[in-house]
């Protein structure tokens, strides 16, 4: 596989060490994994709680600026695919890209998120660095007691439990795969239809940051989550997306 692997028992963040990595000229494939971190980062600031038993991966991709948008929730679909499809677990990816385990009855538990941070590159020009914290085998009391019944647990899904080996071997195909995928006009609509076809929500009301948004209709060919509110219709491509889970 190409890229070179870095692995750590425990790392601050291993999105902090692929982004120096990427700007010293990693190629694509470059990845780092950890046992646990220390100071995982999440979307908007928010810090990510890393026990043991989760995988903690950043890999670097070759992502021109063209559809650069689409990527986060692309990466999202495709992993929501892949990962769903192989251990038959209904993912969906919730706008802009985290991974839900979309159970009915109940509320859908959050089984994965996905960060990415673009920086300049010696050798790819512009390179993606996209983290993903995925619960493998984590231990739910592990988590801060506000989390334990809103997270999932992939060995709690599905028996015999994949091993972290196995999965982050799967999520660098994704990723890499999906970076091919967004090179090429074939490519980038098989990503579209796949967006398109998990994403989670649609027909159910949603807020952005606290604010009544509309009904959630798709996404666009860039990746923005169309909504709609009183016959009319809105492109959201940025924000804090609550979407309602009543009844
Ligand atoms: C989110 O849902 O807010 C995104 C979470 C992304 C967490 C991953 S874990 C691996 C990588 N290293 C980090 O510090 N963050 C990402």
């Amino acid at each position: 596989m190409a890229g070179t692997r870095e692995w750590y028992e425990e790392i601050p963040s291993t999105q902090d060490r692929a982004l120096e990595l990427a700007r010293r000229g990693g190629e694509e494939g470059t990845r780092v994994v950890a046992r646990r971190q220390s100071r995982g980062r999440g979307r908007s600031d928010h810090s990510w709680e890393s026990p043991t038993g989760g995988l903690y991966l950043s890999i670097v991709l070759g992502s021109p600026d063209a559809h650069a948008g689409l990527l986060p929730l692309a990466l999202g679909a495709a992993l929501a695919e892949e990962l769903g499809e192989r251990y038959t677990v209904p993912l969906a990816v919730k706008w802009p890209n985290d991974l839900l385990v979309a159970a009915h009855p109940g509320p859908s538990r959050k089984l994965a998120g996905l960060l990415i941070d673009r920086v300049p590159s010696p050798r790819l020009g512009t390179a993606a660095v996209a983290g993903i914290g995925l619960n493998v085998a984590s231990e739910r009391d592990r988590f801060p007691r506000e989390l334990r019944d809103r997270v999932a647990v992939l060995s709690e899904l599905r028996e015999p439990p994949p091993g972290l080996d196995e999965v982050e071997a799967v999520v660098v195909d994704v990723a890499l795969r999906t970076a091919r995928s967004m090179r090429t006009p074939s490519g980038l609509n098989e990503l579209r239809r796949v967006c398109r076809r998990r994403l989670f929500g649609v027909g159910r009301r949603a807020s952005l940051d606290g604010r009544a948004a509309g009904t959630i209709v798709s996404v666009g060919d860039e990746g923005e989550l169309w909504v709609e509110d009183r016959g009319e219709r809105m492109a959201i491509r940025a924000g804090d997306l609550r979407v309602e889970e009543g009844a």
